[in-house]
C-alpha cells in the first residue's frame, strides 16, 4: 500500500544539520504529493499527540539555523511498552502511515521500535558524537569539529603568550571521535580518549618533552568520556617534575549549536531526500548512512546493535605530528 502521510520527529541531543534535513524531507515529500506532519519534542510529543501539518513555507528560513525547529526531548516513557502503544494510537489517529526519525543512536533504537510495531520508519543519523554505526558521518559532526577547531586555535594564542598548558574538554559521551579528530586538526600535544587511555604520568612527561623541544604552549584535548577528570589531568601537569601552569576549558554544549557547515547542510539535504525516497520505495526499518561519498541504507537492527569505532590510526598520527 502506498504511503500518504509522513510524520517527522527529532529526538535526543540536537545537532547542527537537523533543520536542513527536516526542510529536505518536507519539500521532497510535498513534491511527491505526500502530506507531512511535524511532531514536536521527539517521542514525548508523539505520545502526547503534539503535532501539526508542515507545508513548504513552514520550513522556509531554517536551512541556515542550528538546533531543531521541531524541538527535541529525551523521553523515557517511549522505552516502555505503555508509551510505545500510546505513540502508535496517536499515529493511527492522525493517519500517519510512515515516519522519519532524526537523532542519535538512542533515537535510532526508538525508530527501530516504531518499525517493529509495523510503522514504516526511516532514520537519519544526527549526533555530534559520531558514534552511530553505519555512517561515516552523522549530521552535526562537521560543524562541531569546526567550532572546536576555532576555539582551540584561539586558546593556542593565549597559551603561547603565557607559556601555559591548556586542557580542552570536548563532548562525545563515551566516544572519543570529536577529541581525536580535533587533536589531529588542531595539532594537540596530547589526546586523551576513552578508546586509548594513557597513564597520567605519561601525559605530564609528553608535555615536558614538548617544552624541551622548544614549544611555547601545550594543548591537550580530552574527551568527556575519558576515565580521568579534568582536575586529575590538571594536577598531574602542575604537580609533575617540571610543573606547568594549566588552564581547563570545558567546551560543553557550545559545539552542539551554531550555523550548520556547508558539509552538514549538503549531507542533511541528501539524507532528507533519500529518507523520503526510501519510504516511497516501500523501505522500512532502515537508516540512511554515508559510506565514502555515497548514501547507503542500513538495517536499523544492525545499527542499534553495533557501535561505530574511532580509527586509532589517527591517534598515532596525532602523536607523530605533535613532535
Ligand atoms: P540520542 O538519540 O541523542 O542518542 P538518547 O540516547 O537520549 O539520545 O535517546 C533519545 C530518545 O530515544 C530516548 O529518550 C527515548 O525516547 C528513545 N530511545 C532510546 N533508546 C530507546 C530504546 N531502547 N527503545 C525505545 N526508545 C528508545
Ligand atoms: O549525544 C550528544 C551529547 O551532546 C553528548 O556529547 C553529551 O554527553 C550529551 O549529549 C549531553 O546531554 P545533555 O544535552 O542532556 O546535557
Amino acid at each position: 500500500m502506498n504511503i500518504k502521510t509522513i510524520g517527522i520527529l527529532t529526538s535526543g541531543g540536537d545537532a547542527p544539520g537537523i533543520n536542513p534535513s527536516i526542510r529536505a524531507c518536507v519539500r521532497t515529500a510535498i513534491f511527491h504529493g505526500l502530506d507531512v506532519i511535524g511532531i514536536q519534542e521527539g517521542f514525548d510529543g508523539l505520545i502526547r499527540g503534539e503535532m501539526e501539518v508542515l507545508r513548504a513555507r513552514d520550513v522556509g528560513g531554517i536551512l541556515q539555523r542550528g538546533g531543531t525547529f521541531l524541538r527535541t526531548a529525551r523521553c523515557p516513557e517511549f522505552m516502555e511498552h505503555k508509551g510505545q502503544r500510546q505513540a502508535l494510537r496517536e499515529l493511527n489517529e492522525s493517519a500517519i502511515d510512515a515516519m522519519i526519525v532524526i537523532g542519535g543512536d538512542g533515537s535510532m533504537r526508538g525508530a527501530h521500535v516504531l518499525a517493529e510495531m509495523g510503522v514504516k520508519t526511516i532514520g537519519i543519523p544526527a549526533s555530534i558524537d559520531n558514534d552511530i554505526w553505519g555512517t561515516d558521518m552523522s549530521l552535526g559532526v562537521d560543524t562541531a569539529l569546526n567550532t572546536i577547531m576555532e576555539a582551540v586555535d584561539k586558546l593556542r594564542d593565549t597559551a603561547s603568550s603565557h607559556q601555559r598548558a591548556f586542557l580542552v574538554v570536548t563532548m562525545g559521551r563515551n566516544c572519543g571521535y570529536l577529541a581525536l579528530i580535533s587533536g589531529v586538526i588542531c595539532g594537540a600535544e596530547v589526546v586523551i580518549i576513552p578508546e586509548k587511555e594513557i597513564p597520567l604520568e605519561d601525559i605530564a612527561s609528553r608535555i615536558e618533552q614538548a617544552y624541551e623541544r622548544g614549544k611555547t604552549h601545550a594543548i591537550i584535548v580530552m574527551a568527556e568520556g575519558a576515565s580521568y577528570s579534568p582536575d586529575q589531568v590538571k594536577c598531574a601537569l602542575e604537580e609533575g617534575e617540571v610543573g606547568f601552569e594549566t588552564r581547563v576549558t570545558i567546551l560543553g554544549h557550545v559545539p552542539r549549536g551554531g550555523i550548520p557547515s556547508a558539509f552538514d547542510r549538503m549531507l542533511a539535504t541528501r539524507m532528507g531526500v533519500r529518507a523520503v525516497e526510501a519510504l516511497i520505495e516501500g523501505q522500512t526499518d532502515k537508516m540512511v548512512g554515508l559510506q565514502g561519498r555515497v548514501l547507503v541504507m542500513r538495517d536499523l537492527n544492525e545499527v542499534t546493535q553495533r557501535t561505530r569505532k574511532v580509527n586509532l590510526e589517527f591517534f598515532d598520527m596525532a602523536q607523530i605530528l605533535a613532535r
